[in-house]
Parts: C-alpha cells; structure tokens; sequence
C-alpha cells in the first residue's frame, strides 16, 4: 500500500536516504530543506513527489510551507544543523537557533500537520547519543537531543493513538558530517567493531514507523555504545 511520508530535512545524510528508500517502495513522499529549488532536485534524484522549502528556526512560518501537503501517514523530523557550543564559551544564537530549530520547530511541524495525520499515522523524531555521551562542543546538541526524549513522550500521551517514537544515532560512520572525519577510536569503542551506517538507521526508522504496538520509544542505534 502506497503511504504519504513526509521527511523534515530529507535534502542530506539520512533523511535523504529515508526519503528514497520510501520512494522506491513506491510510497508518496514529500521531503523538505530550507532552500526550496534544493529540495525540488533532490526529491527528483530520490525520486520524491515533492521537495518543499521550510526552516525549522522560523516556526511561525512553518504552517504556511505545509499548507499544501494532504494525508500523512508517515512523519520523519530529521532536520539539524550543527552547534559547536560549550558554556565555557556561551554562544547564545548559536544556542537559540539549535534549540528553536529542534524541539519548537519539530513541535510547530506536528502541530501544522495535526489534521493530516489521522488514527494509523506514525510519528519519529531524531535525537541522538550526545545527550548521553557529549563531546567538546556537544552543549546544546545534547540538550536538544535529551529534550527529543521529552517531546516523545508529550507528543505519544496527547496525540494516541498516533504513535510517536524516537530513533537516537550514535555516530553514524557513512552520514556526510562524519565519513570524512577520523573513525579509529570511536570504532575501538563500539562494541560492535563498525560504527552505525545510514542504512542501519533507514532500517530502525522503518520499523518504528510499521509496527502498531511500538509507541514512546526512544530507540539507541549505537552497537551498544553506552556499554563502554
Ligand atoms: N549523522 C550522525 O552521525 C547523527 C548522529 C546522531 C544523531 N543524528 C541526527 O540525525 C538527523 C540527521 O542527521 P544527518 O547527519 O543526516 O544530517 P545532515 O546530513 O546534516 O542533514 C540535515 C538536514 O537538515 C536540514 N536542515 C538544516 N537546517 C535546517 C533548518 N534550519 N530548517 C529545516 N531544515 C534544516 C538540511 O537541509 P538543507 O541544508 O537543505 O536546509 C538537511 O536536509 C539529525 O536530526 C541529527 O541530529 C545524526
């Protein structure tokens, strides 16, 4: 059955790959970026129905970008930009823009989307590892990260039965922000011996979508990380 998937910041890394693995099952996606020519010729390579432009950090303007999407069965809100913040160093836009971007911009998608989705849809969020392993410069990503885990659970209590869960990366070895970045010692400490790949987080993100009983989810991809 052909299924209306909409993907927030599916123009790069794993949201593209989530928005054309679900276009060749043959479904009608609708994947967004903030340039909107960017997002048109990247949903025609993905082979996308539509690509929209949209900015995650201006949420009073998200409704308007949406207007013209019909049913959604399937919501992805994948979109990040990256924050290099310690509170050492306080950058305070850089902060503003990540958190705005991430909890109210995810949180204003859903509500403009609200009368599409309907009893079956199904809802994930991306958060990430940082909110339990930060880095150097990690402050405000795991903030925002450890605050998905929250959204999930507001959002599963008042929108059931629409399901809502949350798929948390670790490092994903293969996405364009990390394959050219050096690997060895966060390979050494996966348990796994291989960091996640792109494909490894499609395939999570799948069946959090499919499965009717799995709801308020917050779903690690890491091969195990927090075991070291
Ligand atoms: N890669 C990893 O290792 C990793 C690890 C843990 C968690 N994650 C999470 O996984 C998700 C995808 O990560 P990724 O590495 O695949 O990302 P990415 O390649 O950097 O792609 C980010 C996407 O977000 C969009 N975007 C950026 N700023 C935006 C804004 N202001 N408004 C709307 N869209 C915006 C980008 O589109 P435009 O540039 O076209 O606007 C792009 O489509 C993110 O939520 C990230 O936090 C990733």
């Amino acid at each position: 059955m052909s299924r209306g998937v909409v993907v927030i910041g599916g123009t790069s890394g794993i949201g593209r790959e989530i928005a054309r693995h679900r276009a060749e099952r043959g479904d009608e996606v609708v994947l967004t970026g903030r340039d909107a020519d960017r997002a048109r010729t990247v949903a025609k390579e993905v082979g996308a129905a539509r690509g929209l432009g949209l900015d995650l950090s201006r949420p009073r303007e998200i409704a308007g970008a949406l207007t013209d999407v019909g049913r959604v069965d399937h919501l992805v809100l994948a979109g990040v930009s990256r924050d290099a913040n310690s509170v050492t160093e306080y950058d305070i836009d850089a902060a503003i823009h990540l958190v705005t971007l991430k909890l109210v911009g995810y949180t204003e998608v859903v509500h403009a989307l609200r009368t599409r989705l309907h009893e079956d849809s199904a809802i994930v969020l991306f958060g990430g590892q940082a909110k339990e392993r930060p880095y150097p410069g990690a402050t405000t990503v795991a903030t925002v990260n450890a605050g998905v885990t929250g959204l999930v659970n507001t959002l599963a209590t008042e929108l059931a039965p629409i399901r809502v869960n949350a798929v948390h990366p670790g490092v994903v070895g293969d996405s364009p922000f990390w394959s050219d970045k050096p690997q060895d010692i966060l390979i050494a400490n996966t348990p796994t011996g291989r960091l996640a790949t792109m494909r490894d987080v499609v395939d999570a993100v799948d069946f959090l979508l499919g499965n009717r009983s799995v709801n308020a989810v917050n779903l690690n991809v890491d091969g195990g990380w927090l075991l070291r």
